[in-house]
């Protein structure tokens, strides 16, 4: 049976042609560690992992690459830039669009004394950025928002929130879960203090490893949730207070780095500009054919501006799990349904608890698998 990837808003694949080769020709001939060793060959490592700091900092509009932290992917990344910068008696706004990557570290925070505000986004998941500016208070510490909707692929408008947060003088922070390596982010011109990021998704590299960038006020203002070792002024007790190694403890991912570092090349090679118009086309092609289909109804935004290639369907007249299930058994075409770690989103969408089919696409999905999908979804919906 033909097998179509629609989950890439779980984890792209295929990944970038050769990652597998560039990872294991890493591991075979050259898997020495970085900042802990005297010789040649660390030295030369290290200077590949600061090639992969300058890529990101290209992709995302930022100048520095020592602002640039790896992190296991996004989740530790928002757990660090959240559990670093929140006090007892700060408080935080979010969007009632987040993921459980924002929700859950920020209920653990709340049970601590931290106060959190979530800007209430539209049915479709849009969000005025003024709502966020009502929101805030004396006390806000940050603003922090998902940049692209997980469940409905609805952006949420960074560069206004951006500008209203240096009005009032609060740090901002992005979760680039799922537009990283799929959507312009300019963090200078957007005025962000942090993106978060995950390797495996847009930027198509391998799972265990992402990363954020981090401003110099940001990172000031941040404590290492975790600290340990860094091979750098190994004489104090505390972790150094300089960038990246005060976020940056133990042994890194570097088999991850230098995988996303070729996937990185690749992006770059193809140009996110191509990237992007990929997806737009494709995801425009499957919402002219879902958008008025019997038997299914869209969560969020009806064409693909203002979006990114994540669409979810309920379906009216079948359990979406069963509506999943066929897709997968009958036509070989992988979905995710359910919640998507994001109840928060599906409140805001009208879709909880039920959840969506999510169909996610990614730069190597084409127009003929989108046409199969959209053939096999009206078989099912008239069933
Ligand atoms: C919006 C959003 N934030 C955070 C995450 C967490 O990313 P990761 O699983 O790479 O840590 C995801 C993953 O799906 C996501 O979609």
């Amino acid at each position: 049976m033909k097998q179509v990837y629609c989950d890439n808003g779980s984890t792209s694949f295929p990944k970038t042609p050769g990652l597998g080769e560039a990872v294991g020709r890493h591991i075979d001939l050259n898997g020495f560690n970085i900042s802990r060793g005297g010789y040649g060959k660390a030295y030369s490592l290290e200077a590949e992992i600061i090639e992969a700091r300058e890529q990101i900092c290209r992709l995302l509009g930022w100048d520095d690459p020592k602002g640039v932290v790896f992190t296991p992917g996004a989740t530790m990344g928002l757990n660090m830039v959240l559990k670093g910068v929140l006090k007892k008696g700060d408080h935080v706004i979010t969007t009632s669009m987040e993921h459980n990557a924002v929700v859950r570290p920020l209920t653990q925070l709340e049970e601590q004394g931290v106060e959190w505000s979530e800007a209430p986004c539209d049915v479709k998941g849009q969000l005025e950025a003024e709502a966020v500016e009502g929101l805030i208070r004396e006390n806000t510490k940050l603003v922090l928002t998902t940049h692209g909707s997980n469940v409905c692929g609805t952006l949420i408008p960074l560069e206004e929130i951006g500008k209203l947060c240096r009005k009032h003088g609060v740090m901002f922070a992005a979760d680039a879960a799922q537009t990283a390596g799929s959507a312009v982010i300019d963090m200078k011109r957007y005025g962000l203090d942090a993106v978060v990021f995950p390797g495996h998704k847009g930027l198509m590299g391998p799972q265990g490893v992402g990363g954020m960038v981090l401003s110099d006020r940001i990172a000031r203002e941040m404590d290492p949730v975790f600290s340990g070792g860094t091979g750098s002024a190994s004489d104090k007790e505390e972790m150094p207070s300089f960038l990246p190694d005060k976020f940056q403890p133990g042994t890194l991912n570097i088999p991850g780095i230098i995988g996303l570092k070729h996937s990185l090349g690749f992006i770059d090679a193809e140009g996110l500009e191509g990237i992007m118009e990929k997806k737009r086309y494709i995801t425009d092609m499957f919402l002219q054919d879902v958008c008025n289909m019997k038997g299914v109804k869209l969560a969020g935004l009806p064409e693909a501006d203002g979006r990114c290639a994540v669409v979810s369907l309920v379906f009216l007249d079948m359990d979406n799990a069963e509506a999943a299930y066929l897709l997968e058994s009958e036509y070989g075409i992988m979905t995710r349904c359910g919640l998507h770690c994001a109840p928060h989103a599906h409140k805001t969408l009208g879709t909880f608890p039920e959840g969506t089919v999510r169909f996610s696409f990614g730069y190597f999905n084409t127009p003929d698998e989108i046409r199969y999908v959209v053939d096999a979804l009206k078989d099912i919906a008239a069933r």
